[in-house]
């Protein structure tokens, strides 16, 4: 067998697990042979980069490459749904239909995933674009990102997938997945998903797909789109998706009257709960196309859909007071102690009143009877007063507290920001903390200490800042109730390893607001240094690509404080890095020095994120925009006429991907 060949079975190999795993949850092989061939795949098509193909199972991994998101138009506007919570409603969309149609019809019930919609287009079969609902107009090309769901195929199979496929549905956090990534944020104290909606929509919408991967997203789909569907009917044009690889619900139903409907509301109403994925109810569709194309839309919603919704769980109780708890971030939260009440199978005692809006608009008094509800969401919250239910005596109001409750500093509001902040961050407790405990984290500086323990030692003064880690001494711990020798030694060996963290991580650890990880690797790679970083302008800033205003004012301010001066003097004597390493800068060229490129097209030999990332790594600039000022316009299939006819008036020099490459190779 020629490498081509073992490459080619490997690659269909590897994809009809995927498929058993993920799409039929009927695996066939153990994990371990399953890396096993996908290490083996990976290191031929290393040793064979004209090999490369997109769609191939290797490139579901994710790169560590950044994205930003390109808006791109939907080639059919994505619209929602009219939505009801009333069977009364179903039963007149069911009337209006029959009205409107005066013929036999059909409606297929599925169920209502509770997700973030995406749009997946396929072209001649292979994945070439995923774009998020956005507006409904426009969305995010989220493509990098949805390759690395592993029950989405990058390549169709069969023979009659049409030549171009739109297939819409919702990607989604299983529960389980859900429950694991909080548990592990609860443990680097990061802010806790309140529920799979929001993590999927949060993550697909991450920079980095390599993150993405690590996730487990799952995706369903259930609306297939095109000029040439294979079908009359939505259901059997599902019923090809499934063949050609999607997943698909096994949860529909054909429903011929009413009754059969509203059978298949009641049976999923609480059956839904055995699912692995959160659902929020039913879609009941017309299933003839021509049927649907017949009853049109109104200006919102399609005629010939609608949304029935479950109702939330919901109790009424007691406000018995509020209390207001500051996170690690300095964010005040509002929390309502209740009188204890059963809700959807737990006792609920607190509720989150989010933000002081909300407590207006609910114009909450002590000892009202309120109604709390579980949504989708792990905490409950207060959606409502009982005002019939107030007697002569009302309690007193209840408001937003101006001082924070831990270290009595005046609370700020930003414009336009529903959150109170406690701006004293270098003096505040809880902030402190978070400050030690964002540090120690394991893509910062990976020390080996928990929460609870920095809480310990803050509170009995050992460490007021993260610097104050590094002077613990052997017998502070073994002092400490639950401490021994061997954990002691540990951490401390723990503190020394840290030392070796390179100086993009420790200009991460440093919790400066607004920089992230990747934004510290990018003024990490700029400047060089934290000495030219705590010297840089505003301007100098602002001039890396990629940093704005906001994350430039912020690492000026934070440099101005002559207490963060002192932290990092303190951590510099301590030994911990502050210059990028020789081996982090050698893979950077200055071969596109002063060179302004724009990228427009798609591409065969790289990713646009890919081609991005090799501007930047050599010294070039990357832009969105054609102007006086561009050199290149690395041109790829597919460009708009628009760039094509601004970059030729302009003289701007068009190159392809293969033009780009040899630039790069080309000696310095
Ligand atoms: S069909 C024009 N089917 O619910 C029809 N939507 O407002 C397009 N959803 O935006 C949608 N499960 O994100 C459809 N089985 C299902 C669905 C579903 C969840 C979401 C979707 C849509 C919203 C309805």
């Amino acid at each position: 067998m020629s490498v081509k060949q073992e490459i080619e079975a490997l690659r269909t190999e590897l994809e009809q697990h995927n498929y058993n795993y993920y799409v039929l949850s009927a695996p066939t092989i153990s994990d371990q042979e399953f890396d096993e061939k996908m290490r083996r795949l990976q290191r031929l098509e290393q040793e064979h980069p004209e090999l490369y193909d997109p769609a191939s199972p290797t490139q579901r991994v994710g790169s560590d490459l950044t994205n930003n998101f390109e808006k791109i138009e939907h080639r059919y506007p994505m619209l929602s749904l009219a939505n009801t919570y009333s069977e009364n409603d179903v039963q007149a969309f069911y009337d209006s239909v029959s009205r409107a149609l005066q013929e036999s019809f059909e409606i297929v019930a599925e169920l209502k995933y509770d997700g973030t919609s995406i749009s997946l287009t396929y072209e001649r079969g292979i994945l070439t674009q995923a774009v998020t609902r956005g507006d409904g107009t426009r969305g995010d090309n989220v493509t990098a990102n949805v390759r690395t769901i592993r029950s989405i195929p990058l390549k169709l199979r069969g023979d009659d997938v049409p030549d171009l496929v739109e297939i819409r549905g919702e990607i989604l956090l299983p529960w389980a997945e859900f429950d694991r990534l909080n548990k592990e944020r609860a443990a680097q104290e990061e802010p806790l998903f309140a529920n799979p909606r929001n993590a999927a929509s949060g993550t697909i919408k991450q920079k980095n797909p390599a993150e993405v991967a690590t996730r487990h997203l799952d995706a369903y789909l259930y609306y297939v789109l095109g000029e040439n569907l294979p079908y009359g009917t939505h259901y059997e044009n599902l019923e090809a998706a499934r063949k050609w690889g999607l997943k698909i619900s096994d949860n529909i139903r054909v429903c011929r009257n009413f009754e059969e409907i509203m059978e298949f509301i009641h049976s999923w109403d609480a059956a839904r709960h055995n699912l692995p994925v959160a659902t929020d109810g039913i879609v009941l569709k017309v299933n003839s196309l021509r049927q649907q194309q017949q009853l049109g839309m109104t200006a919102k919603n399609p005629r010939w859909a609608i949304a029935y919704k479950f109702q939330a769980e919901r109790a009424l109780t007691t406000l018995n007071s509020v209390s207001f708890q500051v996170g690690r971030t300095g964010a005040v939260t509002p929390v309502a102690n209740l009188a204890p009440v059963l809700l959807a199978g737990t006792t609920v005692k607190r509720a989150s009143l989010h933000n002081a809006d909300i407590i207006e608009s609910l114009d909450l008094h002590i000892g009202d009877k309120v109604y709390v509800e579980k949504g989708g969401e792990i905490i409950p919250k207060i959606v409502g007063v009982d005002v019939s239910a107030r007697g002569a005596n009302l309690g007193e109001k209840v408001k937003f507290i101006d001082r924070c409750p831990v270290c009595g500093t005046p609370l700020v509001r930003s414009e336009g920001e529903a959150a109170h902040y406690c701006p004293n961050e270098s003096g505040c407790p809880p902030q402190l903390m978070g400050g030690i405990e964002h540090f120690v984290t394991r893509k910062a500086m990976n020390i080996n200490v928990g929460p609870e323990t920095i809480e310990d030692f803050f509170h009995a003064g050992l460490i007021k800042n993260s610097a104050d880690l590094y002077e613990l001494k052997i017998t502070d711990l073994t002092h400490r109730e639950g401490w021994g020798e061997t954990s002691a030694q540990k951490l401390l060996k723990s503190l020394r390893d840290s030392v070796n963290v390179p100086f993009e991580r420790v200009l991460f650890a440093l919790g400066i607001r607004y920089v992230g990880e990747t934004v510290a690797k990018k003024l990490a790679y700029a400047f060089g240094s934290m000495d030219s970083i705590a010297r840089a302008t505003q301007a100098e800033l602002t001039a890396v690509p990629e940093i704005g205003e906001r994350i430039a004012q912020s690492v000026v301010d934070y440099f101005k404080d002559e207490r963060n001066r002192e932290l990092i003097a303190r951590l510099r004597e301590k030994g911990l890095r502050m210059e990028i390493d020789d081996e982090a800068l050698s893979g950077r060229t200055e071969k596109l020095k002063g060179l302004t490129i724009v990228i427009s097209g798609t591409f065969t030999k790289h990713s646009r994120e890919e081609y991005k990332n090799m501007i930047e790594m050599n010294g070039g600039k990357n832009v969105g925009s054609i102007s006086k000022k561009t050199n290149y316009l690395l041109a790829g299939d597919s460009m708009g006429p628009a760039k094509l006819e601004k970059a030729t008036q302009l003289g701007v020099k068009i190159i392809n991907e293969e033009e780009f490459l040899a630039m790069l190779s080309a000696d310095e």
